[in-house]
């Protein structure tokens, strides 16, 4: 999934005696699960009297939603808690009070160790359990240091409390929603199936329900989440057994829900129906994020993808005839274990056949428990660096292709909140672009079409057309 960093909106919790309310600050690390996570853990925390803040310096809790997927995250996290030790003894000093939650994969990794290392810390919580947090924050408040990582037989989402329709409208006319959790595929360099535990799909009703929440509070546009978002399954209707193809059908069903996307997906999971969804789905949008990793049949064997380069070039037309002007996206992993000058021009090779319209690429990093980790021959980091860049530059330059290619194209945008200058709004193209437009905020939510006039840095421009 994408990576970001990220502090929940303000206020996105309101109501309540301000002077006796908490405050919680909550700092979101990696991808859009845990973007997704932290919000539910917002709404769990409200119905304890917390509001959201995105000042730090004024919560009563700072909770840090943590990601591990590469390099350096369990030390980031560390120092960050150092900072936070000094604001809490200054706190204590003014007669005030501040705790510290460790949430999310780092939490899972590392368990104990953040309470040896962070006397400051008061709650650990892995992502399985994150409605247990109401409970685990009063024993910490009658001076228990808490540590919460199993992995939970219980289903969290069917124990975290919903969320209300003015917190919904709140965050706007896009929103995430998490269907399937953890992974079962075990590729070598990654460590997802020991921080999020294995493949758990949310049920049908569960799903149905959650999304025509959001749609009757306003929502648009839904992003179906999961570390292999694909492998979604579950009981239809009359219990016959459903995967990710027959859900988006379901889910385009729910009037006034304009768009639907789903991230991230594995090759191997991308089966006929979810194809058939794409080319029948005005709804479901034409882009797919579907990693690769790397272009080397031997990389990707010793990676345990458990596809050939060529299977997936296959795929990929497959899905271009379903549905032609489909957008990819990918991630790339340079330097694995073994890999040779000639494993990287396998990658930029496939890279230039697929030709993506946006990706994320990373030097490996060794992930301490994972098979990748005892693996000899690791490739030089100068070596990973120079790779990198090659690949990146590469990756730019289809980026930016892609984005020259839709001056002067009319398209469909979803207009989504306030742009730079006012008077102008921002918008998402079919291809999950931001789009300036001239457009007034109450429009906001809208589906208008655009021309494309010109491209920026990271967006396009665009003028509005008349129907
Ligand atoms: N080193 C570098 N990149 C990694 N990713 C996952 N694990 C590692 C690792 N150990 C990348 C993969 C994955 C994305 C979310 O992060 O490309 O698809
Ligand atoms: Fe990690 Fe591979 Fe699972 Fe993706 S499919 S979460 S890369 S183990």
């Amino acid at each position: 999934m994408t990576e970001q960093t990220a502090t929940l909106p303000a206020a996105a919790h309101t109501g309540g005696d301000i002077a006796n309310t908490r405050k919680v600050f909550i700092k979101t690390y990696g991808c859009q699960m845990n973007v997704y996570d932290s919000v539910r853990m917002g709404d769990a925390l409200a119905s304890e009297g917390y509001v959201t803040t995105d000042a730090m310096e004024e919560a009563d809790l700072v909770l840090l939603n943590t990601c591990h997927i590469r390099e350096k995250a369990a030390e980031k996290v560390y120092s960050a808690l150092g900072r936070l030790r000094e604001m809490k003894k200054e706190r204590r000093a003014n007669g005030g009070e501040l705790m510290i939650g460790v949430a999310g994969c780092v939490a899972q990794a590392e368990g104990e160790e953040i309470l040896r290392r962070a006397p400051a810390v008061d709650v650990v919580i892995g992502p399985q359990t994150y409605h247990r947090l109401p409970q685990a924050l009063r024993r910490a408040r009658s001076g228990e240091r808490v540590i919460e990582t199993d992995y939970a037989v219980e289903d969290k989402f069917e124990h975290l409390p919903k969320t209300d329709k003015a917190q919904i409208r709140a965050r706007g006319v896009t929103a995430f929603l998490t269907v399937q959790e953890g992974c079962d595929k075990f590729c070598t360099f990654c460590v997802v199936p020991y921080t999020r535990g294995s493949e758990i799909s949310r049920p049908l009703s569960q799903i149905i329900d959650e999304a025509q929440r959001l749609v009757d509070a306003g929502v648009r546009e839904i992003t179906l989440l999961g570390q292999n978002v694909n492998a979604w399954h579950g009981a239809g209707p009359n219990g016959e057994s459903w995967g990710l193809g027959d859900l988006l059908y379901r889910l385009a069903e729910i009037r006034g829900l304009a768009r639907l996307r789903y991230t991230t997906s594995h090759p191997r999971d991308m089966d006929d129906r979810l194809i058939e969804a794409h080319r029948d789905l005005r709804a479901l949008m034409p882009y797919l994020h579907l990693p690769v990793q790397a272009g080397s049949d031997r990389i990707l064997k010793a990676m345990n993808r458990r596809h050939t380069g060529e299977e997936y070039l296959r795929l990929i037309e497959r899905i271009r005839s379903a549905r032609p002007d489909i957008a990819l996206s990918g991630d790339f992993i340079v330097g694995f274990p073994g890999e040779t000058d000639a494993d990287f021009e396998d990658t930029l090779r496939l890279v230039e056949t697929v030709r993506y319209a946006q990706a994320f690429s990373f030097k490996y990093s060794t992930r301490p428990g994972t098979p990748g980790a005892d693996l000899g021959s690791q490739v030089a980091d100068a070596v990973k660096a120079e790779r990198l860049e090659r690949l990146q530059a590469l990756l730019l330059r289809q980026q930016h292709e892609f984005a020259e290619a839709c001056i002067g194209r009319t398209i469909d945008i979803l207009l989504e909140k306030p742009g730079r200058m006012p008077g102008q709004l921002i918008g998402r193209s079919p291809w999950l672009q931001s789009v300036n437009v001239d457009a007034a905020s109450s429009q906001i939510g809208d589906i208008i079409s655009v021309r494309i006039v010109g491209t920026g840095p990271n967006s396009l421009f665009a003028e509005r057309i008349e129907r």
